[in-house]
């Protein structure tokens, strides 16, 4: 039964990170590269939430194409996300901005002063991650529009502090901007603690990659299934002289030869049979494409299976308007059982 003033105060709660999507839930779908294409983000978007597409390593023609199909499958606003360090950065907002998308989300470094002044006289809205409050003071200074402050509980590339310091650290001084939250989010009552505290909305992404509406692979979805929070670990590092990029996902025999490869190159590395700059691009070019064979491909062994520890929270394949009715009805019942208390 629709409980009035418990479904008043979600809404008063949510209500900045809403109006500034344009939505009716404050709820990103978290750019998920080979994950967030047209049907996804389209259905994030179709449902009340904010799909947003995954450029990743697209080249400016084929993003011009994904955000078109997706224009065809929804009217709602949905947003792009580009990564800082693609080669093409300026084409993409370009093409952003030409079909005008509302919102485009930087990712991936500290968001270059060029592409920040592209997006903000186009007039598109900036969204940003802050991974520290001194920097989320820059971002907000140098104009960007929003943050997301995502903690390593995240899948994918991850920083080193969760969500639960990232928050106290950032949400009580950074008033200026919508700040929404994000990594290992899978349920409502979490949610509202966070709009409590003050951030304005949540990003998800490993409950909307196991949705029906997703296109990765059954098998990822299965792998989804089947997982445990603690089996989403982040990528391990062997030798301090050889950095790995952390990235969280699900242990499997990828990950196991991905050490058993850090191992045989640092040992080549100290015979001199290869020296530092080789050893450290053959230990990078490990995973090279090991994403798209898992998500694509559906081989969940030797693949990357980017995943947050939220994924112990994945029960079943859901549609994407369930989950999110789902996650708004135990915001909203964490807010009845409160008032109910004596
Ligand atoms: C399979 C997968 C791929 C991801 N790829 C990207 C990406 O390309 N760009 C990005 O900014 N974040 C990426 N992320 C992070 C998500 O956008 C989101 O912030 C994260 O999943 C939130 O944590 P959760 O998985 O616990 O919900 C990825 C996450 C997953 C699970």
């Amino acid at each position: 039964m629709l409980n009035i003033p418990a479904e008043a105060e979600f809404q008063a709660l949510q209500a900045r990170g809403a109006a500034f999507l344009g939505t009716e839930l404050a709820i990103m779908g978290g750019a998920m590269s080979w994950v967030s294409e047209r049907h996804l983000v389209s259905a994030i978007s179709n449902a009340g939430g904010f799909g947003v597409i995954a450029c990743g390593a697209m080249p400016p023609a084929l993003l011009e194409k994904e955000i078109a199909a997706t224009q065809a499958l929804t009217s709602k606003p949905f947003g792009v996300n580009l990564i800082t360090m693609h080669p093409d950065l300026d084409a993409l907002i370009q093409i952003c901005l030409a079909a005008k998308i509302g919102h485009i989300v930087l990712a991936g470094g500290i968001p270059p002063g060029p592409a920040v002044r592209a997006v903000k006289d186009g007039g598109a809205k900036l969204i940003a991650f802050a991974p520290a409050l001194v920097l989320a003071k820059r971002f907000v200074k140098s104009g960007v529009d929003a943050l997301v402050i995502e903690g390593s509980e995240a899948g994918g590339h991850i920083g080193p502090v969760s969500l639960t310091v990232l928050a106290q650290e950032i949400l009580p001084y950074i008033k200026d901007v919508p700040i929404f939250v994000a990594g290992g989010l899978g349920r409502g009552e979490a949610i509202l603690g966070y709009l409590e505290m003050g951030a304005s909305g949540a990003q998800l992404g490993t409950r909307f990659a196991a949705s029906t509406e997703s296109i990765a692979h059954p098998n990822f979805k299965n792998a989804f299934l089947r997982a445990n929070a603690r089996d989403a670990i982040p990528s391990i590092q062997l030798d301090d002289r050889f950095p790995v990029i952390p990235v969280r996902g699900l242990v499997n025999a990828g990950t196991k030869k991905f050490l058993a490869h850090q191992a045989e190159v640092v040992q080549k590395f100290q015979s001199g049979e290869l020296d530092k700059t080789a050893a450290q691009l053959s230990i990078e070019h490990f995973w090279a494409g090991a994403l798209r064979r898992a998500v694509i491909d559906g081989d969940v062994e030797n693949g990357s299976v980017m995943a947050g520890q939220s994924v112990g929270m994945v029960t079943a394949i859901q549609s994407v308007p369930e989950i999110l009715a789902e996650l708004k009805a135990q915001a909203v019942a964490a807010l009845v059982s409160r008032a109910a208390r004596p």
